[in-house]
């Protein structure tokens, strides 16, 4: 079931107490991505998520870098393209561009122009949700080539950050700690 594989991938994500920095439990999404039944998992758990909630999504944009773990995977299976939002520097042509906080630092996302057609319907994906910094950022971004956001996913949600509020609750998390 569902619940069986949530639980399993749950098993196997690492916990870092104090890193990157003092005081912040960093949840590891690479220790479930080495076993393979979590990596199938983790897929389906997504893809029937959007199957259920987002049928309309046109592209799937994945957040550099934990992000990109997902966005192709998902977006092969569902038959649709993919795009990611990148850390400042590495896109190449016409980008937008938004300076943002996480729970560790501040850093600048940048989209393409060309990666999303006005009016299309985008579904964003991230290994984790803390402050929401990230997907409030990416969701500006998204806003200002013309796509629009139909749901933000993430596989892990720290919900005593309060991300969720900061993205008006419309964000789905496989996991919550
Ligand atoms: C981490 C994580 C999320 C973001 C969540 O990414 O992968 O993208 O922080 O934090 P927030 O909700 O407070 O914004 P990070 O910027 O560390 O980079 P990485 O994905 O390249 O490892
Ligand atoms: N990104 C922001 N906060 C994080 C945390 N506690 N663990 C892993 N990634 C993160
Ligand atoms: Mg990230």
């Amino acid at each position: 079931s569902a619940e069986d594989k949530l639980d399993y991938v749950k098993s196997k994500i690492g916990e870092y107490p104090n890193f990157p920095k003092e005081g912040i439990l960093f949840r590891d999404i690479f220790g479930a991505l080495t076993d393979p039944k979590a990596c199938v998992y983790l897929r389906d758990l997504l893809v029937d998520h959007i199957r259920e909630s987002a049928p309309e999504a046109e592209v799937i944009v994945g957040l550099d870098s934990r992000g990109f773990l997902f966005n192709l995977l998902i977006a092969t299976e569902l038959g649709l393209g993919c795009a990611p939002i990148r850390k400042k520097g590495k896109l190449a042509g016409e980008v937008v561009s938004v300076e943002y906080k996480l729970e560790y630092g501040i850093d600048t996302f940048e989209l393409q122009k060309s990666a999303i057609k006005p009016g299309q319907k985008v579904v964003v994906v991230d290994d984790l949700l803390a402050t929401g910094g990230s997907l409030v950022a990416a969701t500006e971004l998204i806003g200002k080539v013309g796509g629009v956001v139909v749901e933000s996913l993430v596989v892990m949600e720290l919900v005593g950050l309060e991300g969720r509020k900061r993205l008006d609750g419309k964000v789905h998390s496989l996991i919550k700690y």
